[in-house]
């Protein structure tokens, strides 16, 4: 399939079947800014689960964080951000477009209107507000542009509340902002998004060996959630495309309709941001190793991952069209853990009572375990239809003959095959199949 028909085909099923609609629609929608629906909540959460039980639950040296999004004015000043963290844009005299001076190189022209552009100007990408009543000009802060500084104020308060021995590390899931020149393509660049972030803090001489193992453990998750290997890639920063603080910095890609483009970055940002907290705010965050007695400000290596670009590439990723029969089917073929419903009970006859009785009791009791949704509105092709569409994984049919052999027909999302299991096993089958 023509990757643009992808990409308006995923944006079209996203709409039509719940997973993200667009923001403030009924005025006319703000640009760029999507809302999750129902699908598109659940499939997020799953990622950010998956994420949080590899990075945090399976592991003994990371520590959750859940910081605030509002941070001290200095923290910015600190991180460099006030001052670095900008794009050049220039404007357009005619239609008033804004642009990025790397995406029309040195043209003079708008390439929109063909009207006069201005010269290239510094643009800080982060968002301002006021604290307090009133607004002047001692109370501006800012919308936090990453999750990563709300770790680093706290790396004290880690070493004092829980003692760890490097290497050890922080992680954080939570919203960023960013005032983008040119978002686009759905959720691959909003100005409000999702951030997956570890600062994992490491002796300087360690940082390269480090550095190169998470790049390996970060590749490792997304092919364990199901991408598929072609479509990702790993890319090294050249020298020039570096972030003011990163020494290296290694991007994983995925091919996504619109191009190879970066889904999580990998950096050493070393001892940049300890040092520059420890200068600005007099708080000394340098490590005491018990062991040498020496002390020092580790390095920082920092997986960063983005929520709502990985939703993206899950969803493109799942999308199939398959022939079946003179049809063809659509269906989302999620990893077991990011399928947004795992089941759909489905009464074949929803005129019959007594079968409505035993799929509404069934749905009932599955779904005190598993994430289950009951359906009686439509023909049982219909239903199985829909079902593959948000990506279920399995469909459970009760039917005439249940009423008598006490047994289910369930259907397999990505064979179709279908197997009767008895109503009192159909529960720890499909436990046993989920796990
Ligand atoms: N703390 C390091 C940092 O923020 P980044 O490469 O600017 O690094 C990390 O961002 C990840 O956050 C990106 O790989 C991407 O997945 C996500 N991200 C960044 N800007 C984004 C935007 N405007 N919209 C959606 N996701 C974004």
């Amino acid at each position: 399939m023509p990757q643009e028909q992808l990409m308006d085909k995923v944006v079209s099923l996203c709409k039509r079947r719940g997973f993200i609609f667009q923001s403030s629609d009924i005025y006319g929608g703000l640009s760029n800014t999507w809302d999750y629906g129902p699908y598109g909540v659940e499939l997020k959460n799953n990622v950010k689960r998956a994420w949080w039980k590899t990075n945090v639950y399976e592991r003994n040296d990371i520590f959750g964080m859940d910081a605030a999004i509002l941070m001290h004015p200095k923290v910015w000043e600190a991180s460099g951000h006030v001052k670095n963290f900008f794009d050049l844009k220039s404007d357009c005299k005619g239609c008033k477009k804004r642009f990025k001076a790397e995406d029309i190189k040195e043209a003079t022209k708008c390439p929109e209107c063909g009207g006069q552009l201005t010269e290239a100007r510094p643009f800080n990408l982060m968002f301002k507000t006021h604290q307090g009543p009133v607004e002047e000009t001692g109370n501006e802060i800012y919308m936090r542009p990453e999750t990563a500084q709300g770790m680093f104020v706290n790396f004290s308060n880690i070493l004092d509340a829980r003692h760890p021995k490097l290497p050890f590390g922080m992680a954080q899931i939570g919203k960023a902002f960013r005032n983008e020149i040119t978002p686009g393509n759905l959720t691959f660049r909003t100005r409000e998004f999702e951030q997956m972030e570890i600062e994992y803090f490491v002796k300087p001489s360690e940082a390269d060996e480090k550095l190169q193992e998470w790049i390996d453990t970060r590749w490792s998750w997304y092919l364990d959630l199901g991408l598929r290997p072609e479509n990702l890639r790993k890319r090294a920063h050249a020298q020039d495309e570096l972030a003011h603080y990163a020494k290296a910095c290694t991007d994983i890609e995925y091919s996504f309709p619109f191009g190879w483009s970066e889904l999580e970055g990998i950096a050493n940002r070393t001892d940049f941001d300890l040092k520059q907290h420890t200068q600005h705010s007099g708080k000394d965050l340098q490590y005491f190793d018990d062991a040498t007695k020496e002390r020092f400000f580790p390095y920082i290596i920092e997986p960063s991952g983005g929520v709502d670009r990985s939703v993206l590439a899950f969803l493109v990723d799942a999308y199939n069209e398959e022939k079946v029969k003179d049809d063809t089917r659509v269906v989302l073929k999620f990893h077991k853990d990011l399928a947004p419903t795992k089941v759909a009970v489905l009464p074949l006859l929803r005129n019959r009572p007594e079968i409505v009785e035993v799929a509404k009791s069934l749905a009932a009791d599955l779904k005190k375990s598993i994430i289950t949704v009951y359906d009686d509105t439509g023909s049982i092709g219909k239903l199985y239809r829909r079902q593959d569409e948000v990506g279920t994984l399995y469909c459970i049919t009760v039917d005439v003959q249940s009423l008598e052999d006490k047994q289910v027909t369930v259907r397999d999302r990505d064979s179709m095959l279908q197997e009767r299991i008895s109503l009192d096993r159909i529960k720890e089958y499909l436990i046993t199949k989920l796990s």
